[in-house]
């Protein structure tokens, strides 16, 4: 029996395949300063982009489970490939739960582009997923926008792994990101949570072909911007009560990777515990960071 809290002091439950959810969770923090928040990085099973629709929609639905069991109030599946194959299934069987889905970026990006030419950078299973292209087509009808489709394998595993500012990461941001630029490309729709965590280095790689302006889309601050429009719709915002919010991660790969991701990407230093949910798949890849 699916059970929802009203308890307006109960956590927010956020998760990723890893660490890439962490980008939004910190506009969670910055937008809803007083809620408590746990965040699952289902590392051990990342990358979720590269795995058939049903494994990541059981995996999703796993991890839905533990957060339920404790308390949560609502969800946030800071995964676009999460989203696009599992939100529809977790939102039937959690009918009065608050859960907010991340898509990549495809009306914005629509918005901000001055010729109509916008890149989309995500996983392969988000781009191959019937919940994107029926987004992509709606957008396309409604503004002409032309999207450039790049699948990028292996990109979210370099940030996994921490590899934040390395050679091997720039030289797969150019291999990605210089076609689309090439093409006409004025916007890149970031549709991975794991890449505006290295905007940095996409930053770089761009000023390296081109001079124009070109926008980066990220949704971290709408999804937490819908989050809180939902949570006050339920009346289940968090009321201050002069406690301090709480932050803590679970993982079900290493629980010393998810602390350093936390230090490396947030400067925080929550609690972790390392979570076991459902059996490894044989080629899943634990994070190093
Ligand atoms: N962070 C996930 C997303 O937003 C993808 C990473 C993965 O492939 O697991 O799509």
């Amino acid at each position: 029996m699916v059970i929802t809290t009203t308890n307006t002091n109960a956590p927010i439950g956020i998760f990723d395949s890893g660490v890439g959810g962490l980008s939004v969770l910190r506009h969670v923090q910055a937008q809803l300063p007083h809620e408590h928040l746990l965040y699952f990085a289902d590392s051990g099973f990342a990358p979720y982009g590269d795995k058939p629709e049903p494994v990541v929609i059981e995996r999703v639905l796993g991890v839905a489970r533990f957060l339920e069991t404790q308390g949560v109030k609502a969800f946030v599946v800071a995964c676009n490939t999460a989203t696009v194959a599992a939100v529809r299934i977790l939102r039937e069987r959690h009918p009065a739960m608050p859960i907010v889905g991340v898509e990549p970026g495809l009306k914005p990006g629509a918005a901000a582009t001055r010729n109509g030419v916008v890149g989309v950078l995500a996983t392969e299973r988000t781009l191959r997923g019937e919940k994107f292209q029926l987004l992509r087509d709606q957008i396309i009808a409604a503004t002409g926008a032309r999207f450039l489709l790049q699948p990028c394998v292996g990109l979210a595993d370099q940030i996994e792994f921490g590899k934040l500012d390395s050679e091997e990461l720039d030289a797969m941001l150019d291999r990605y990101i210089a076609p689309l630029l090439l093409d006409g490309a004025d916007t890149l729709v970031l549709g991975c949570t794991h890449y505006p965590l290295v905007q940095a280095s996409i930053e770089r790689v761009v000023r390296r072909h081109t001079d124009q302006q070109v926008a980066l889309i990220d949704t971290g601050d709408a999804v937490a911007r819908q989050l809180a429009r939902l949570l006050e719709a339920s009346s289940l915002l968090r009321i201050p009560d002069g406690q301090p919010s709480s932050l803590t991660g679970f993982t079900s790969a290493s629980g010393e990777a998810l602390r350093a991701a936390f230090t490396t990407l947030l400067g925080q230093d929550p609690p972790v515990q390392e979570v076991e949910i459902g059996s490894p798949l044989p080629n899943s890849t634990a994070t190093h960071i």
